[in-house]
C-alpha cells in the first residue's frame, strides 16, 4: 500500500507544506515571506508571525493541489531543526496538533537532512545519487562537505568556521544596496559581469573547512574606498562587483570538493541547501565532472531553497524505518542535536 505523508518546513522565513505519495511529489507549497526584504536579514520575530498567518492556507493548498484527503495521510513529518525557533515552533505545533486529531504517528526531520535527501525524490528523468556519496550542503545558515553513507548516516569532513556561503552572497548584497535575500540578485548581475574585474581575497581555512568572514570585510573596504573617489561606484559596477564576489565564493566551495573528492576518493558529488541554485556552481560542477569523471547531482530549482518536499522525502525513509517522534519533541536551535546518527 502506498505511503503518504504531509511535511511541514517553517524553519526560517519560507513556510511550505508538501504532500508525498511515497518517493512522488504530489504537492509542494511554499509562502515566501517579503516582511524581511528591507531589513538585510531575517527577522526572527516577524518570522514566526508571518509563520503563524501562512500555515493554515499553506497546508489547505498542499491538500488541494494533491488531490487527497487528510485522512489518507499516514504520517506527518515536520523540522525540527535547525533554525529559529521561534519559526520552528509554529511548524512543530501545527504537526503534534494534527497528529493528534488524526491519531498519527509524527517524524522528526532534521532541516540539512532534509536537504541533502531531496536527492532521493523521484524525478523520471534522472536517478538519485548511490552510496557514498559526497555532498556540498550550502544554505543561508550553513555550508558543509560530508560523506552520505545511507539515508541515515552522515560523516561530516568540513563546514564554515564563521559565514555560511548563502550568508556571504546576502552580507555582500546588502553592501551593494540589493533587498534580501540577496544571492539570486547577485547570480542574476553576474551574467553580465566580468568576474576578473574586482580581485578580492580567497579565503583561507584548515582541510575541508571554510571561512568567508575575511572575504565579507575585503568586500565592504573595497567598496568603501571607491565609493569615495566616485560616489556612483556601485551602479556603475553592479555587474563586475557580483561576478566577482560569485566568482570567488564558488572559487573557494570548489577547490574544497575538488580537495574532499581527491582526499576520500568518491567521485559521487551531489549539491544541496538555497546556494546550489547558484548558477555558476551549478556550471562548475558540471565542467568538473566533465574533467574529473564526477558523477554530479544538481536539485531541481524548487528543491534547493526551503521547501517541505524534501521534509515530507526524508519523512518517508524515516517512516520505513519506524523511526517516530514523541508528543514532547522540542524544537532545536543548532545542529546535531540528536537526529543524525555520527
Ligand atoms: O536553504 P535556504 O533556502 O535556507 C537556509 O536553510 O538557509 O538557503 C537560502 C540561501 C540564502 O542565503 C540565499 O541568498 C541563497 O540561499 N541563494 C542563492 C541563490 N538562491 C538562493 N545564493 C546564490 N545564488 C542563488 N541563485
Ligand atoms: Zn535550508
Amino acid at each position: 500500500m502506498a505511503i503518504y505523508i504531509l511535511g511541514i518546513e517553517s524553519s526560517c522565513d519560507d513556510t511550505s507544506a508538501a504532500i508525498i505519495k511515497d518517493n512522488v511529489i504530489l504537492s509542494n507549497i511554499i509562502a515566501n515571506q517579503d516582511v524581511h526584504n528591507n531589513f538585510g536579514g531575517v527577522v526572527p520575530e516577524l518570522a514566526s508571525r508571518a509563520h503563524q498567518q501562512n500555515i493554515v492556507p499553506v497546508v489547505e493548498t498542499a491538500f488541494k493541489k494533491a488531490g487527497i484527503d487528510k485522512e489518507q495521510i499516514n504520517a506527518i513529518a515536520f523540522t525540527r531543526g535547525p533554525g529559529l525557533l521561534g519559526s520552528l515552533l509554529v511548524g512543530i505545533s501545527f504537526a503534534k496538533a494534527f497528529a493528534l486529531g488524526l491519531e498519527i504517528p509524527l517524524i522528526e526531520v532534521d532541516h540539512l537532512q532534509a536537504h541533502i535527501l531531496s536527492h532521493f525524490i523521484h524525478d523520471e528523468n534522472k536517478m538519485p545519487p548511490s552510496f557514498p556519496f559526497l555532498c556540498l550542503t550550502v544554505s543561508g545558515g550553513h555550508t558543509q562537505i560530508e560523506i552520505i553513507k545511507d539515508y541515515f548516516t552522515f560523516e561530516k569532513i568540513g563546514e564554515t568556521i564563521d559565514d555560511a556561503a548563502g550568508e556571504t552572497f546576502d552580507k555582500a548584497a546588502k553592501i551593494l544596496g540589493i533587498p534580501y535575500p540577496g544571492g539570486p540578485f547577485i547570480d542574476k548581475y553576474a551574467v553580465s559581469g566580468n568576474p576578473k574585474a574586482f580581485k578580492l581575497p580567497i579565503p583561507k581555512a584548515e582541510g575541508f573547512n571554510f571561512s568567508f568572514s575575511g572575504l565579507k570585510t575585503s568586500f565592504l573596504y573595497m567598496i568603501r574606498d571607491n565609493l569615495k573617489e566616485n560616489d556612483k561606484f556601485i551602479e556603475e559596477n553592479i555587474n563586475d562587483l557580483s561576478a566577482s564576489i560569485q566568482k570567488t565564493i564558488i572559487d573557494t566551495l570548489m577547490e574544497k570538493l575538488i580537495k574532499a573528492s581527491a582526499a576520500t576518493g568518491i567521485n559521487t558529488i551531489a549539491i544541496a541547501g538555497g546556494v546550489s541554485a547558484n548558477s555558476e556552481l551549478r556550471s562548475r560542477l558540471k565542467s568538473e565532472s566533465i574533467k574529473r569523471k564526477w558523477q554530479v547531482h544538481i536539485p531541481e530549482f524548487q528543491f534547493c531553497t526551503d521547501n517541505a518536499a524534501m521534509v515530507a522525502i526524508a519523512g518517508y525513509f524515516k517512516y520505513k524505518d519506524n523511526n517516530f517522534a514523541e508528543q514532547n519533541a522540542v524544537a532545536y536551535a543548532r545542529q546535531g542535536k540528536g537526529l543524525r546518527k555520527p
